[in-house]
């Protein structure tokens, strides 16, 4: 059986992506064959494919960190899973493809009934989002927090679980996304146009009890003067190497995985040994993933479950076929995007959930 997957030729802009039709994996010890119904299209994957990310595989590979689908075949040595059912993952890079062969440890099984777009949102943006809020910054109801790119698919998603947490937010944003921002209860704030440092100290006089910062670089810094002494900032992305201080798209390809990394260093340790009691923390869901692999399976089965009472709703901003995958990515990293991007493979939505 043949089967269409997605691959990042050389690091650069979008023409890197190339579509190619090839026979499919076959499951080896322990793993599962999952036909792909969605894979979550996000900033991280932009950065893989220009090289920039701590997690870029060598090329070429196939782009994609999370995914649901559909168990198809089993290999030697698997247990307790069967074809038909429904499951999520996170494999980081390999979800562009109509099919993927992982460990069965990997796997974590989605209820019937939801959609797959809906459901893949949770696997990368909302395990951020719940793990920064509940794991990182431990926050409390009454608390003030501000979130940068309040509109984009990890910002949604901390407005949405902010607010389960009743958490006063104020969230940066382009003025498109201001109505986003309100409609899930958070005061936006136009990064475009306003100095956010100032609109905090005017709306909430001491500061916010925490800060989630994923553009990083200086931005770090000015994100701590948000803060009321004993906050913290919780630094955990590097748009500011994709977009503005230096978009990679473009230039000769080459890995530079630690790029951004050596600076995130000197602002933690800068936020440890200045006064004011004000911590720059860094947040990575694949390292909290690979230390404590139990909390990513408690943290993902409590959002589904939160998914299928209706408590929380993704933002689904597009969906594209695989084939447009390109498409896709380019549409991600021109900006603007409201909500999450996804590729679906096959059907759109989950019709019949687990045997
Ligand atoms: N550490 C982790 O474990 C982890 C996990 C998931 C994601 N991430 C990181 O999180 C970041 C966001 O990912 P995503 O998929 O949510 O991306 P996204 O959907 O593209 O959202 C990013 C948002 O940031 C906004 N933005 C850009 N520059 C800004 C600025 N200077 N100030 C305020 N907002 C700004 C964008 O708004 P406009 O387009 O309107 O400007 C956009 O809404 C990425 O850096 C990614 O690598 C980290």
């Amino acid at each position: 059986m043949r089967h269409t997957r997605v691959i990042v030729t050389h690091y650069g802009g979008p023409d890197a992506l190339r579509v190619v039709e090839e026979e499919c994996p076959e499951p080896k010890i322990g793993e599962v064959r999952v036909r792909v119904l969605a894979a979550g299209v996000s900033l991280p994957d932009i950065m893989a494919r220009e090289g920039v990310h701590p997690e870029t595989p060598p090329v070429p590979f196939t782009p994609g960190w999370d995914l649901v689908g559909v168990v198809e075949r089993l290999g030697a040595g698997t247990s307790g899973i069967e074809p038909g059912q429904i499951v999520a993952a996170m494999p980081i890079h390999g979800a562009y493809a109509e099919f993927v062969c992982l460990p069965q440890r990997e796997l974590i099984r989605v209820p019937s009934g939801l959609d797959a777009a809906e459901a893949v949102s949770l696997v990368l943006n909302y395990i951020t989002a719940y793990q920064m809020l509940h794991r990182s910054a431990k926050v409390k109801p009454g608390q003030r927090v501000l979130i940068h790119g309040a509109a984009g698919g990890v910002g949604t998603a901390l407005l949405q679980l902010g607010r389960l947490a009743e958490l006063e937010m104020y969230g940066t944003c382009s003025s498109r996304g201001a109505p986003a921002v309100s409609g899930l209860g958070g005061v936006p704030i136009d990064y475009r146009n306003q100095d956010y440092v100032k609109e905090i100290h005017r709306l909430a006089s001491e500061g916010v009890d925490a800060v989630f910062d994923p553009i990083g670089g200086a931005h770090l810094w000015h994100s701590r003067e948000a803060l009321r002494p004993g906050g913290r900032v919780v630094g955990y992305g590097l748009i500011s190497s994709i977009r503005g201080e230096g978009l990679a798209s473009g230039r000769p390809g080459r890995r530079q995985r630690f790029r951004g990394s050596a600076v995130f260093g000197l602002y933690i340790a800068g936020g440890w040994l200045l006064p004011g009691r004000k911590r720059v923390v860094p947040y990575s869901i694949q390292t909290l993933k690979r230390l404590k692999p139990a909390w990513f399976r408690q943290d993902l089965i409590a959002l589904l479950d939160l998914l299928q009472q209706k408590k929380i709703k993704p933002l689904i901003a597009q969906r594209f076929p695989l084939a447009e995958a390109r498409n896709a990515q380019e549409l991600l990293g021109k900006g603007g995007v409201i909500g999450k991007i996804v590729l679906v493979p096959n059907e759109p939505s989950l019709e019949s959930g687990a045997v």
